[in-house]
This record gives structure tokens, sequence and C-alpha cells, in this order.
């Protein structure tokens, strides 16, 4: 007989939870790979040590609508939970909990069934157990009740969410009570035995350098920014919207698996190409513009960040050309410092040298300590959950990815030739360091003025 009728539990369990992305993709990080993460930071803690993480909060957009949840990188990275309101606990030494000896564990949204129907069911206490591999999980209702001193530990580590926690006068074990629920566990006098600037150090030093499981998602999502890239540029024409180009980008990005931009999208036309971090992208595009296109896909957690500078009727002016040739050289010189065992800042002092030099012999600046009007941002940063990633900023190491982008930007009203003026160029990729010569992830994106201008000429099919 079939039954047309189900239960409420029944119910539940046919509802997937769009946020256990792993009961869909196959390419997931493994529960081993979070495993590996937490004896990494493990080994780098000192004896009658204790490390909490925890989640990002929820953040609200307004009445009863919060903004899309994202994890924070750091407890992404150690445990790969997913979810708001959780903490994970890692010790150097292991502690008795419910009987059992462990070094981690981890306090996460208990099922709920009323939730469920709305939201998806969450992972819950034995999803955390199967999937993460933690080797104890725990309703984040009994945080309060974890037995553990913290005057007895010598150093206690605690990565705070940064902002914008928010008391849920409904749930008495939101981020807000677990974060007081953690103070608790510690007299008043030592609180200063709580730390957070050597965790932040630790964390910079692992996430620096991707291991092969990260870089395969890695290239993944820059495959996908280079894809969104090269269809922009066929598909762009005069009268075009700002907003239209970004569709067609983050159409690619979604279309292949993306979960999102890793930054709110820049697309800069004309006088907005000389405003750095321009997200309005309203304007109606017109012929004699260059537009800077600075995007990229969010493909498992990690984030591509490729820029590309091009002209909206398909040819480069000769002004836009000199400055644009620049930008190439100094990205040039930037790629070829980015070496294993170089420092962080290389790349930055080659490619600023480079312009330097040519600003000058233009006459568009007068004397060096004039570049930073038109060149006001560094050249590299990590790159890896965040776009802006963790590092050390000391010596390059292999396997870490970094973007070398230099710039030029001259806005109207600068003290130059106005034959100059709003001609904005930025030209990034994405940069893995090797033990030999670098690897531009991003290089199959069209580059030189004649690729670009070439590639211009084709078609796209998401041209109307
Ligand atoms: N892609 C934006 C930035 O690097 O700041
Ligand atoms: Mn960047």
């Amino acid at each position: 007989m079939f039954a047309f009728c189900f239960s409420a539990q029944e119910l539940i369990d046919t509802i997937s939870s769009a946020k256990e992305s792993s009961l869909y993709d196959t390419d997931n990080l493994p529960a081993n790979f979070f495993k590996s993460r937490r004896k990494a930071l493990r080994s780098l803690m000192p004896k009658n040590s204790i490390v909490f993480v925890f989640s990002a909060p929820v953040r609200n957009r307004s009445n009863d609508v919060d903004f899309e949840y994202h994890q924070d990188p750091n407890m992404y990275y150690l445990s790969g939970y997913q979810e708001p309101h959780g903490v994970l606990v890692i010790t150097k030494d292991e502690i008795n909990v419910s009987g059992e000896n462990v070094n981690e564990l981890i306090y996460v949204q208990p099922h709920d069934e009323s939730d469920a129907v709305w939201n998806g069911k969450r992972l819950g206490v034995q999803g955390a157990k199967n999937r993460l591999e933690i080797q104890s999980s725990f309703p984040n209702n009994e945080f309060k009740t974890l037995a553990v001193n913290l005057d007895d530990y010598d150093a206690v580590y605690v990565l705070k969410p940064e902002n914008d926690v928010r008391n849920d006068p409904f749930d008495k074990s939101d981020l807000y009570n677990l974060m007081q629920q953690l103070t608790a566990k510690i007299s008043e006098d030592k609180e200063d035995l709580i730390d957070d600037s050597k965790i932040k150090q630790w964390m910079a030093f692992l996430r620096e350098v991707k291991t092969p499981e990260e870089l395969v998602l890695m290239r993944k999502a820059i495959a996908i920014t280079c894809e969104a890239q090269i269809e922009l540029m066929k598909a762009l024409k005069p009268t075009m919207k700002e907003y239209q180009a970004e569709a067609i980008v983050e159409y690619i990005f979604k279309k292949n698996g993306a979960e999102y931009p890793g930054f709110p999208t820049i697309m800069g036309s004309g006088e907005n190409s000389c405003v750095l971090h321009y997200v309005s992208n309203r304007k109606e595009m017109k012929g004699s513009n260059l537009l800077v296109s600075d995007v990229g896909a969010e493909y498992h957690g990690y984030t591509a960040d490729v820029s590309r500078t091009i002209p909206v009727d398909g040819h480069f002016s000769e002004q836009e050309a000199i400055i644009y040739n620049i930008v190439y050289d100094a990205q040039k010189a930037g790629i070829e410092a980015s070496k294993a065992g170089n420092r962080f800042w290389d790349p930055n002092i080659a490619a600023t040298t480079v312009i330097s030099q040519r600003l000058l012999k233009l006459g568009i600046i007068k004397n060096p300590s004039e570049l930073r009007r038109y060149f006001m941002h560094g050249t590299s940063h990590y790159l890896g959950l965040d776009v802006h990633d963790m590092g050390t900023y000391g010596e390059l190491q292999p396997n870490t990815v970094i973007t070398v982008e230099p710039g030029i930007y001259i806005p109207e009203g600068s003290p130059c030739d106005p034959k100059w003026w709003n001609i904005g160029v930025r030209i990034e990729d994405d940069v893995l360091i090797t033990d030999g010569y670098p690897e531009v992830i991003s290089d199959c994106v069209p580059k030189t003025i004649e690729e670009i201008e070439a590639l211009m000429k084709q078609s796209s099919y998401l041209s109307d």
C-alpha cells in the first residue's frame, strides 16, 4: 500500500539541507584533510594548552532576512563544519570528556524538526561524528557543561568571531551565549591567559602554504574565473551596463558550480576604472571607456581573484595602450620576482620600480615620491579561503598562491596632461610559488593588447 501521508519525521528525512553540500558534490575536501589540519595546529601548540574556534556569526540584513551564511574560514579549515553556532575545541594533551580520552571535540547545532521544515536538515551531532570525523561531538547546548577549568591551563587560545555577534533571545546556545559560556570557564583575574594573537599567527603559517587537496579546489575556482573573463571579452559591447557585464561573469560562476563570488564583483568603466573597490556597477559603458573587471569565483570555500582591463569597443586608444603596457611590464617583473625564497614584498618592489620609471619618463609624475598618487595599493596578497588570505609576509614558500596585480589609476583632475584622465588599468593573475619558475594559474586569459583585441572580435553565446 502507498502511504500518501508522511509523518513529520519522514518528511524531515526527505528534506536535504542545501548546507550539506557533501550530499550532492563529490569533490569536497575529505574529513582526513581537516583532521590533518587539526594535527598540524596541535603540533604548534605548547604543552598544557587549549584552543577554541567559533563559527562565524549569522549576519542580519534587515528585519527577518539574514545575509547568506558563510562559515568562518578558520573554523572551516580546522573542522569542515559549515553551520553557525558551533565551537571546536582542540587540546594539546588528551582530556577526559564523558568517559573518553580525546584531544578534539565539537559542539554543533542539534537537529531541530521545526527548523528543518524551513531551512533543511542540520548536520547534527551524529552527522558531525560521521562526516567530520572529529573524535567527539555534542549538541551546542552542552557546551556550558564542558567540564574544563581554564585556570588549569598554561595557555588558552581563542579564535573569536570578529564582529556582529547578536544575542538571539530565543536561542540559549547561540554564538553570543557560547562565547559567554567560554568566559565563565575562567576566573576573572586569569582572563589575560586568553590569547588570540598567537593562534592567528599559527593559522597564518598553516593557511599560507596550500596542500595538494586545496590546490585542486583553487585551480577549479581559477579556471571558472578565467572562463568568465574570456566570455566577458567576447560579449562586451558599448552601451552595455556594468551590471550586465557583472551578470555575464556571475552566470559563468554559477553555471560551473561556484557557490558565490569570493568578494563583490568589481566592474568599473571609464571614471569608475579608477575606483579600486568599485562595486555599484550601475553605469552604462561608452565605447571610449576602459573596463576594469576584477572578479573571483569561490568554489568549495576557495576563491580566485583575476583582473583584466579591456576597452569597451574592442580597441585600446594610443594613451590607453601606453598605460596598459606599463602595467603589463610591471606585472611581468612582479611575476618574475615571485620565487620561493624571495621576500613577500619583492614582487611589489619589482612592479613599483617599472611603474615609477615609466611614469617619470612620460612626465605623469615629477619624482618617485608621487607614485602613490597613481598606484596606491600593494602588488600582491595571499589567496585561498579568503581573497586576502592569511599569511606570514615572510619569505615566499612553494605551494603558496599569491596575486600579482599592479595598477595605474589616473582620475579626472589629476595633476598631469588631461589626455591621461579616467584611465584606470589593473592586471591581476593568480600565481603559484613553486621550487622553480612561478606558475601563473590564470594565464589562459588573454593579456597582451593584441590577444585581447583579437578575442574581443569573437562573439559570445551570451551576446544579445
Ligand atoms: N580583488 C579585490 C582585491 O584584491 O582587493
Ligand atoms: Mn586581488
